[in-house]
């Protein structure tokens, strides 16, 4: 029986849209930060007896759905892996799942690790993440903790696309506040959101064209520790996505009355000299990025409003590990 752990990541310049489906690979590289509080604890046990892999979520028997996702990894590990046996798999998110909080990302390299060291597998971190990223595309930046980026690659059978570790300035001390609006799963997916909009929004293509810009303003600011060039560009590598969303036909509109309050307020912080900046995933929560001086006063601040159901103060997270 292994257990391992994965924690969420958020991506700050966003995966949105593949160039194959089957593969999951990306049409751009990405950049995210892997947070200490939200993460997946996954057991894998190979069983005997078993036909067929069985997944639980949070202690109950999952849906077909979920459970057919897993089946199809499990199903792909054992065929590149040369691997045998069925598993029973447990699976405990310390968040709200699907809710636009990365669920899938910390899920699914949780289970790569798990599952790939029950089957007696001592895998790279590169070849962890190559696995990860064909259960869920934004899961092979959780094999690592801190700042990571998605390469896109240029194989066609995906072979070098998967995520390194991204030095930043050891002067940049950041926390992401998760403001829950919301808490029961979203209406659609991201797979099936990016694949619309890469279908049908005028926009999609612009979106593509600035994101080697995003990236390289983002990877810069990192290195030289300039705060607010990271919430600048996060906040509009965060809208030109969800341009895509809201330009697709028909349209997806993945935030609430509430996300947009929020918005309102991170912009009023601002104008009151506290630099915080915002992003949003397929999903109607937002996450603040703030400096850690800051962090208490704005955790209690939006406590406060009535928009917020719960805060979750996050700091930089470790990378995946065997329990
Ligand atoms: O890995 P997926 O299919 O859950 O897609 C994640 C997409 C976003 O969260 C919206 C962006 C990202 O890069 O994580």
């Amino acid at each position: 029986m292994i257990t391992a752990q994965a924690h969420s990541n958020i991506a700050l310049i966003k995966y949105w849209g593949k160039r194959s489906n089957a593969l999951k690979l990306p049409v751009n590289n990405s950049i995210s930060l892997t947070l200490d509080q939200l993460y997946t604890r996954t057991t894998v046990e190979i069983q005997a007896d078993l036909t067929q892999d069985q997944l639980f979520l949070n202690g109950e028997l999952a849906t077909p759905g979920q459970t057919a996702k897993v089946q199809a990894f499990m199903d792909l590990l054992r065929q590149q892996f040369d691997c045998h046996g069925y598993a029973a798999i447990h699976s405990t998110n310390s968040f709200p799942t699907g809710a636009g909080l990365a669920s899938s990302a910390s899920g699914f390299a949780a289970l790569a690790l798990a599952a790939s060291h029950s089957f007696g597998l001592h895998l790279s971190s590169t070849e962890l993440s190559r696995l990860a990223r064909q259960g869920s595309g934004s899961a092979c930046r959780s094999l690592f903790g801190g700042w990571a980026e998605w390469l896109r690659g240029e194989n066609p059978d995906g072979s070098d696309s998967y995520a390194i570790p991204l030095a930043a300035n050891p002067a940049l001390s950041l926390a992401m506040l998760v403001l829950i609006v919301e808490n029961k799963p979203k209406e659609t997916g991201s797979t099936d959101g990016m694949a619309h909009c890469v279908a049908t929004s005028p926009y999609f293509s612009a979106w593509q064209a600035t994101i080697e810009h995003d990236l390289g303003t983002l990877r810069t600011a990192l290195q030289t520790g300039d705060f607010a060039a990271i919430g600048q560009v996060m906040e509009y590598n965060c809208l030109k996505m969800h341009a895509t969303t809201i330009t697709a036909q028909p349209a997806i509109w993945y935030w609430q009355p509430a996300t947009l309050v929020l918005l309102q307020h991170v912009y009023q912080l601002r104008q009151q000299g506290i630099m915080a900046f915002f992003t949003i995933d397929a999903g109607p929560n937002v996450k603040v990025l703030c400096q850690e001086p800051d962090r208490a006063k704005l955790v209690a601040y939006f406590e406060s409003l009535s928009e917020v159901q719960q805060v979750i103060p996050c700091k930089p997270g470790p990378a995946a590990f065997l329990v």
